[in-house]
């Protein structure tokens, strides 16, 4: 494997979780270093259903080193909770560590994630309300809080007054909230620093390291690349970079030590939050794809809406990611649907559209370019090697590689690890 990138190629909640769970039994490091409790990653292992959202998913190997590098917002009442369920279920996190530069998300992070977005009323984003926005404001603002002052009892008490004096002003004079009690959150949250303190290190170093020393490391994306906040459908995005690059800032690494990338998607297309989205079905054919699918958020429950196959979407992550291969994941929700559509293009105008718009109000105008493929009524969720797929399972796949430009390596045929079949 030597030093992989796994991102995801569309709007998130790809299927990422089940794939790196795959590629951790091989990885020595698994690295996250963007995003935060946003991020809810599914790994079903030995017939348990884990959902992770700070601790990278290669948590349930034993020999795995787990890293949340410095480009991570934690929030550590969450990570705590995290930790406390993996322990339960009898898995260690003593190989857990976190760079001393990640920034912390605080309770106030969250309070003005949810008065911002009532404030926007209909024009709201759709965050998780994690706090996750408000977190990356302070820290491009200078003001955050990071592991290294908040493992420090005295530091983090400062830092803690100072800021929540402006904050306080902010929640009352602005939003009309409730100002928030100093004494409430640092005497709760100077217990979870104690917790955390442990696992905290430089990691760019443990990183390094482990790559000269020719170790397997796999870089774990969260969200997608649509996400991202540069080159996403801003602003439906989130405040990070889900975006290969990202994994550099986010881990404090240069791009020469990466290898290969791979994308992760879906066989069809969701999306939770608000923005465009050219290929959504509004449709019965859209219910049944979310019911069979189980397309409902990890972290929020929300029903993610359910579209067609968008290689304009796949074009644009092989771009900007630099994909060097596929996962294709969710064959099996695909399964007697009829035919199926892919979209290849976008009509705009009369002119025909092929690479993803920069300006959200353009792709709002956008009218996908559909081909329509064979579908399939087998059940292919048990089947164990590729080539026995039906035929017309693997000429959509065909398709999508011929379309993107990037090989496929593998497929989903189920949520399991043992259904994902090798290309
Ligand atoms: P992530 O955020 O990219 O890790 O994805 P999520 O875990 O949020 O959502 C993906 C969902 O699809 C999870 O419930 C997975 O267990 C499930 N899943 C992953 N791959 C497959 C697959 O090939 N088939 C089916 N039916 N489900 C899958
Ligand atoms: P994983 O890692 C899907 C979306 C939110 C919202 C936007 C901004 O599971 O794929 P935020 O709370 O980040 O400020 O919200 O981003 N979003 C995700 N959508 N999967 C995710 O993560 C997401 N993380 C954030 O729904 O539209
Ligand atoms: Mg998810």
């Amino acid at each position: 494997m030597s030093v992989t990138a796994l991102v995801g190629a569309q709007w998130g909640d790809e299927g990422k979780g089940k794939i790196i769970d795959i590629l951790a039994s091989k990885a020595n490091v698994v690295v996250r270093a963007q995003g935060g409790n946003n991020a809810g990653h599914t790994v079903v292992a030995d017939g348990v259903t884990y959902k992770l959202r700070l601790i990278p998913s290669g948590i349930l190997y034993d020999g795995t080193t787990c890293v949340i590098g410095n480009g991570v917002v934690v929030n550590p009442k969450a990570l705590i909770g995290e930790m406390n369920e993996i322990k339960a279920s009898g898995k260690s996190v003593d190989r857990l560590k976190i760079d001393a530069r990640a920034h912390i998300v605080l309770p106030y992070h969250i309070e003005l994630d949810g008065l911002s977005e009532k404030l926007r009323g209909g024009s709201d984003i759709g965050t998780t309300k994690r706090g996750i926005g408000p977190c990356y404001m302070d820290k491009a603002e200078r003001s955050g809080i990071r592991m290294c002052d908040f493992i420090r009892p005295e530091v983090f008490r400062e830092k803690l007054k100072s800021n929540l004096v402006l904050k306080n002003k902010i929640l009352t004079d602005v939003y009309g909230g409730e100002p928030l009690d100093f004494d409430e959150i640092y005497n709760e949250y100077v217990g979870y620093a104690a917790a955390l303190a442990p696992h905290v290190c430089d990691a760019s170093v443990l990183v390094y390291d482990a790559i000269k020393a020719g170790k397997n490391v796999l870089f774990e994306g969260a969200q997608g690349a649509l996400l991202d906040i540069d080159v996403g459908t801003y602003p439906f995005v989130t405040s990070s970079h889900p975006t290969a690059g990202g994994f550099c800032i986010g881990a404090g690494i240069g791009p020469t030590l990466i290898d290969e990338c791979l994308g992760v998607c879906k066989s069809y297309t969701t999306r939770v939050g608000k923005g465009p989205f050219p290929t959504e079905l509004d449709d019965e054919i859209g219910d049944l794809i979310r019911n069979k699918g189980g397309e409902y958020g990890t972290v929020t429950g929300r029903a993610r809406r359910c579209g067609w196959l968008d290689l304009v979407i796949l074009r644009f992550a092989a771009r900007v990611n630099g994909l060097t291969s596929l996962a294709v994941n969710k064959l099996d929700t695909l399964m007697g649907i009829g035919k199926l559509k892919v979209c290849v293009g976008y009509e705009k105008g009369g002119s025909v559209i092929r690479d993803f718009p920069v300006d959200i109000s353009e792709l709002a105008d956008c009218k996908p370019i559909y081909v329509e493929l064979d579908g399939w009524d087998e059940d292919i969720s048990k089947v164990k090697r590729y080539e026995d797929l039906p035929l017309s399972t693997k000429n959509y796949i065909d398709f999508i590689e011929e379309n993107v430009g990037v090989k496929v390596a593998m497929v989903g045929v189920g949520p399991s690890r043992e259904q994902n079949l090798l290309k």
